[in-house]
């Protein structure tokens, strides 16, 4: 089995991230580190506690960063409408499209006392086997943690990360959200020498999601299969609501990311590619990604652009049809 650390901001596709993982036969998961992003951190937490309480076990929850590294100094930043998207920005407030805090009971375990960042660092260094970090939040938790001991990196196996798009973004036109709300911890991510797998945009938007893949996941007959399929068929409302929402359809992307990690082999087009992210400007949060034709492929970063998507959510379903 894989050791598994998984970092969210939950979130409704987090919330589904969350029951693969913790479901999968494919994974050992000792631990979930959350951090804010799509949501406060009190909330992502909250959710966090209550959705792992459907999987059933005492996975630990770790409470990390409840802001990004840099991007707070820069207040004026968050409310540059012209570059958000509707998704974000109603009547010039910025809003989440991501529930408060979901229909569930509250868990009967409490988060630990000790910090994210703290639980990474300690974890690694005394790691008997490297560990595999899934990274579906903004990268600050795991950017912390590098810096705060940049040796740990040779316990890490590999950084999966749901972020960035080499094309058009959903946060900005150019940047995806992950990124965005940290960039600066994308980046120290991307420079540290790991191996990095990043599910873009441009993979996760191969796997939509509909009414009817909701009932597919109610009709498993689980709690969590119900709990996922209503969460989805919620969030198409929403999208749509805010008219953000593409034909019916929306995108579960970090339950998509845990599913390339359970059997990678989903991935029908990966390649490595120097990469950067950018800091300032329009393309605040952008990742750049050299794809020239004579570029150099010798980088420890992998971007993922295609998947299978029947295969992708007939995994979703084995997951789900556990819990
Ligand atoms: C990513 O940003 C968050 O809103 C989602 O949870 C996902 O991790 C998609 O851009
Ligand atoms: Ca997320």
């Amino acid at each position: 089995k894989k050791k598994v650390i998984l970092d969210v901001d939950t979130g409704t596709d987090d919330a589904v991230a969350i029951l693969c993982a913790a479901a999968s036969e494919a994974f050992d998961l000792i631990g979930v580190t959350v951090t804010c992003g799509n949501l406060p951190l009190a909330n992502t937490v909250e959710n966090t506690l209550r959705v792992l309480a459907l999987s059933g076990g005492d996975i630990p929850v770790y409470a990390g960063c409840s802001l990004p590294m840099v991007r707070t100094l820069m207040p004026g930043r968050a409310h540059d409408v012209r570059l958000q998207t509707v998704s974000t920005i109603v009547d010039g407030e910025q809003i989440s499209i991501h529930e408060p805090s979901f229909p569930l009971p509250p868990s009967p375990y409490a988060v630990r006392k000790a910090h994210a960042c703290s639980f990474l660092v300690d974890t690694l260094r005394n790691a008997g086997e490297k560990i595999t970090i899934i990274g579906v939040a903004p990268l600050t938790n795991i950017a912390v943690a590098l810096r705060m001991d940049p040796s740990i990196a040779s316990n890490i196996e590999e950084i999966v990360i749901m972020g960035g798009s080499v094309s058009s973004g959903n946060r900005t036109p150019t940047a995806e959200a992950n990124f965005y709300d940290d960039p600066e911890a994308a980046q120290i991510v991307l420079k540290s020498g790991c191996p990095v797998r990043i599910f873009t945009l441009e993979a996760t938007e191969r796997v939509p999601c509909d009414h009817e893949d909701a009932d597919g996941f109610r009709s498993l007959g689980t709690p969590a299969g119900t709990f996922v399929g209503n969460l989805i068929d919620r969030f198409i409302h929403r999208c749509t609501q805010l008219n953000i929402c593409d034909n019916g359809q929306v995108t579960i992307h970090d339950a998509i990311t845990v599913c390339g990690v359970i059997d990678p082999t989903i991935v029908t087009s990966l390649e490595a590619a120097a990469c950067d992210v950018n800091l300032g400007g329009w393309a605040d949060g952008a990742l750049i990604a050299d794809r020239r034709s004579f570029a150099s492929r010798d980088s420890s970063v992998r971007i993922v652009y295609d998947i299978d998507k029947e295969r992708c959510v007939n995994i979703m379903k084995a997951c789900l049809s556990e819990l």
